[in-house]
């Protein structure tokens, strides 16, 4: 009986222990998953960490090659239209102008100025500008002056940033350019001693700008839409263009502006003309 009542007492152990195994196992396997399922998911997030992590560095690489070859591209590219421009204005022909005028004088690489012909041109102070030590030729400051009445008068605000320049002053640009960003780029923006129109006083390079002390131009703003469209009025032409880099063989110059008097100015407005075109007769 006793032994009976222990083996049900052992029976209702028994039968405890394994429904505790049961519930247990029961338990188990609705913890197990549990568990299971949170190392993966955080080994899942970890992963994730680690690979964007990886990916970041890797495309941050890439991007810097890329950046790195495009740069190299472009100075590639850049260097090839400039030796191109300057094989144009190598290839330039030597012009005999008669009985020249001296306001339309046609100077370039093939058409070089004497220096003893710049007796010509009276030099004088440029005023009131925020740029120092700027000077032009006499007529050319007189036509300037009206031009910059007139930009006053909508509110826009003209400056000489480079005016007349000594034959010295010329070769020093070109090498210090030459010394900073190599020949062919040098070559395709400054053009050397007797070569260029600033030997002169016939040209200048000008900021423009509603701020009134503003050293710099945007070249998308009305202020220089209304100057590009209105210089010829006052005898001025934008001497290198964009469309017409090939014929003078200088980079577009958007800041340059040359004085040819007022008849000629309008005539090259009108038909579209460089100086070497007008000279040669030819039109692109
Ligand atoms: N930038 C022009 C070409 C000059 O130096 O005269
Ligand atoms: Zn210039």
């Amino acid at each position: 009986m006793k032994n009976k009542k222990n083996d049900i007492y052992k029976t209702e152990f028994l039968f405890e222990s394994d429904a505790e195994k049961v519930v247990l196992k029961e338990a188990s396997k609705k913890i197990k998953p549990k568990l299971y399922k949170k190392i993966v998911g955080h080994s899942f997030i970890i992963s994730l960490f680690i690979l964007s992590f990886f990916l970041g560095v890797v495309f941050q690489k890439e991007n810097e090659i890329f950046k790195i070859k495009a740069n190299v591209m472009s100075e590639k590219a850049k260097k090839e239209v400039n030796e191109k421009l300057n094989s144009y204005s190598n290839d330039l022909t030597t012009i005999e102008v008669k009985s020249p005028n001296k306001y339309e004088i046609l100077i370039n690489k093939a058409n070089p100025i004497d220096e003893e012909y710049l007796s010509n041109y009276e030099i004088v102070d440029v005023q009131d500008n925020l740029f120092k030590n700027v000077k032009l030729e006499k007529e050319t400051y007189e036509n300037y002056l009206n031009l910059k009445k007139n930009l006053l008068e909508r509110g826009y605000y003209i400056n000489i940033r480079s005016g007349f320049r000594t034959f010295d002053e010329s070769n020093n640009i070109y090498f210090e350019y030459m010394k900073k960003r190599g020949k062919s780029y040098a070559e395709s923006y400054v053009a050397k001693a007797g070569t260029s129109e600033h030997n002169a006083g016939l040209a200048f390079d000008f900021v423009i700008s509603s701020n009134k002390n503003s050293y710099k131009t945007d070249y998308n703003s009305d202020e220089y839409f209304y100057i590009e469209n209105i210089a010829y009025l006052y005898g001025f032409i934008i001497r290198y263009s964009k469309e017409k880099e090939t014929i003078t063989g200088y980079n577009y110059e958007p800041w340059h502006l040359r004085y040819v008097g007022k008849n000629l100015a309008k005539y090259l407005k009108k038909n579209i003309l460089t100086l070497e075109e007008y000279y040669e007769g030819t039109i692109n």
